[in-house]
């Protein structure tokens, strides 16, 4: 292949991107996974977000283990084997591994380039420790390597990621975690904290438009590898609470009905009708409590930011 053909062909596309999205825009109401965000363009945008001064969850987090390190640390002891579920933020990441001097380092990603980038990078920074990353989907049952980190595991799932899960779906996650790192397992987890909409919503859904770019940056995603020819100045971004469920929904709402394909199927949607692209479920301290448990994990310890924000769990396998 040339250079040229790799700039003109359409990236691949993928199978499980086109049940997906098939799936959700059949569904009623139409509704789509958000791991389909984080192509190139998706990943630099969120990079983006987590900058912005309405989004606070990052800045929280990072907050928090610089902070509360030394508390941390002595909670989890030394010499665990930390593993990652994702590729590790070059941020949060190191702070982790500086507090609690680990025995190796297992980041778990299912983009293998993403994995290997930011693995190079940490093993510059951690010249004594070993680095041994997993290319695999962890929201299904996978095994670890037994060589390098047999046992005293930390599972670290920072960036309120089990926030995108349905409740029922992230105790299912969990559940599979506890399974994969065994009984002596111990688990961080960042979760964001039940707050007012005043900051909630323009945390998605900040002036400079950066997550509305995000959110839209989808449609064009479907329409170039999906063969979609979705008009998307005909959407608009929305971000709201629902209450009920204590989460943010991401929505792109039709301003107008629209007819359009993708990957061969004809699809409608109505005036004021949307497509759910995401909830980020939010958790006070007895919701994130019974969460562990159902999961189960026995709740530790907590730590927040200073304006209590977000938050931290540790929690250690159940019997
Ligand atoms: C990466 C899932 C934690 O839910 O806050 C940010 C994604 N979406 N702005 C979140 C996101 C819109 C983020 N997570």
């Amino acid at each position: 292949m040339t250079q040229l053909d790799a700039v003109l062909r359409p990236p691949l596309s993928d199978p499980a991107f086109r049940r997906d999205i098939v799936e959700g825009l059949s569904a009623s109401p139409k509704a789509t996974p958000p791991i389909w965000f984080y192509d190139r363009r998706g990943s630099e945008l969120f990079e983006a977000i987590t900058r912005l001064p309405e989004y606070y969850p990052t800045r929280a987090e990072t907050a928090i283990l610089t902070l509360q390190g030394t508390a941390i640390a002595e909670a989890i002891g030394v010499r665990r084997c930390v593993v990652e579920f994702g590729a590790g933020s070059l941020t949060k990441t190191p702070l982790l591994l500086r507090a609690i001097d680990p025995s190796a380092y297992v980041p778990v990603d299912i983009s293998g380039d993403f994995l290997r980038d930011s693995a190079g990078i940490l093993a510059e920074d951690f010249p004594g420790l070993p680095i041994v990353p997993v290319e695999a989907d962890f929201t299904r049952p996978f095994t670890l390597p037994a060589a390098g980190c047999p046992k005293r595991r930390l599972g670290f799932f920072p960036g309120s990621t089990i926030g995108n899960f349905e409740p029922a779906a992230a105790v299912d996650l969990l559940r599979s975690m506890r399974e994969a790192l065994g009984d002596e397992a111990m688990l961080l987890i960042g979760m964001d904290r039940i707050k007012g909409p005043d900051v909630l919503v323009p945390a998605y859904d900040d002036a400079a438009g950066v997550t509305a770019e995000f959110n839209l940056n989808l449609l064009l995603r479907i329409n170039r590898e999906l063969g979609g020819d979705i008009p998307v100045g005909a959407f608009a971004h929305a971000a709201r609470w629902n209450d009920n469920a204590a989460r943010i929904e991401m929505h792109l709402v039709a301003k107008r009905a629209v007819a359009f394909d993708v990957a061969g199927h004809g699809f409608t949607i109505q005036a004021g009708e949307s497509i759910h692209t995401e909830s980020s479920h939010k958790y006070d301290g007895r919701t994130a409590r019974l969460l562990l448990r159902a999961g189960g994990w026995e709740p530790v310890e907590e730590w927040h930011d200073r304006e209590e924000l977000f938050s931290l769990h540790l929690a250690k396998a159940a019997g």
